[in-house]
């Protein structure tokens, strides 16, 4: 849960406590440069730094970044080959300073597909910041929403199989519990930058419920002012989760 503490004076009142972004318009920004498109990709390291930081300044408990989706593997495959060196070496610059943050990283996705030494260096990461207990930083790679939904229900066929699992009791309880990210909450605000309105395959389940936040500005240029604007907008929205709305009121204490 955001620490009231460790919020500073004049961010928003509501916070969410789960932010997922997908981080899309790297290639346009740099071809309006001029530059070839993985400049952009390149620049949006500094967009990930500065969205890490803020979310863990002002308390917010989860952050989800869609780095690569499964479908990514289908762009030329010298620009796969430059996202998978940017992840290695983003992985290996960083990892001290979110450790010295206190944020504890982990990734998402189908990582057998990714390069070995992408797969060491996101290892090193994660056991290097398990213990840490401040944000929760989750990086998507060779993710996708059904692949996850797929995953979850195999899981529960095997044990339906071996017979520790009768059918019948299957809830939504027990299928969430098999998808990525089920010892968190679920993200309550969404963003997607790029101008795009659409979700993408990211979290499918998981966003259910979330409040959806579009915005033309590129990634690159997706600064912490931009961020806070994010935030500003999800504190004025008011979540119903099916209820009227005097009941959500109520319920929000508004
Ligand atoms: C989508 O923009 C962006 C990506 C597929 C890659 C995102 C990667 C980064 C921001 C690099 C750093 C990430 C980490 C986690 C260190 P696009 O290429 O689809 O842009 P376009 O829509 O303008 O073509």
């Amino acid at each position: 849960m955001a620490d009231a503490s460790t919020i500073p004076p004049g961010a928003p009142a509501r916070l969410p406590r789960h932010v997922a972004i997908v981080m899309d318009g790297n290639g346009r920004w740099a071809q309006a440069r001029g530059r070839p498109r993985t400049f952009g990709h390149k620049a949006g390291v500094g967009s990930v730094r500065a969205v890490v930081e803020a979310s863990a300044n002002l308390g917010i408990e989860a952050l989800t970044l869609f780095a690569f989706s499964s479908e990514n593997w289908q762009r030329p495959q010298s620009e796969v080959s430059v996202l998978m060196d940017l992840f290695i070496a983003s992985l290996r610059r960083e990892v001290r300073r979110l450790n010295d943050n206190g944020v504890r990283l982990r990734v998402i996705g189908g990582r057998e597909a990714l390069v070995p030494k992408l797969q060491e260096q996101i290892a090193a990461a994660e056991t290097q910041t398990q213990a840490n207990t401040g944000l929760q930083l989750c990086i998507a790679a060779n993710y996708g929403g059904r692949w996850d939904i797929v995953e979850a229900a195999r899981r529960l066929a095997r044990d339906v199989a071996d017979g520790k699992l009768d059918p019948e009791t299957i809830d939504e309880g027990c299928f969430a519990d098999g998808l990525s990210l089920a010892d968190l909450p679920p993200p309550d605000l969404f963003i997607r930058t790029g101008g795009e309105s659409r979700i993408s395959n990211f979290l499918l389940w998981q966003l259910a419920y979330s409040e959806l936040y579009f915005t033309d500005t590129l990634w690159p240029d997706f600064d912490t002012h931009a961020y806070e604007e994010a935030l500003a907008w999800y504190a004025g929205r008011q979540r119903r989760f099916g209820r009227t709305p005097a009941q959500a009121r109520q319920q929000q204490g508004a």
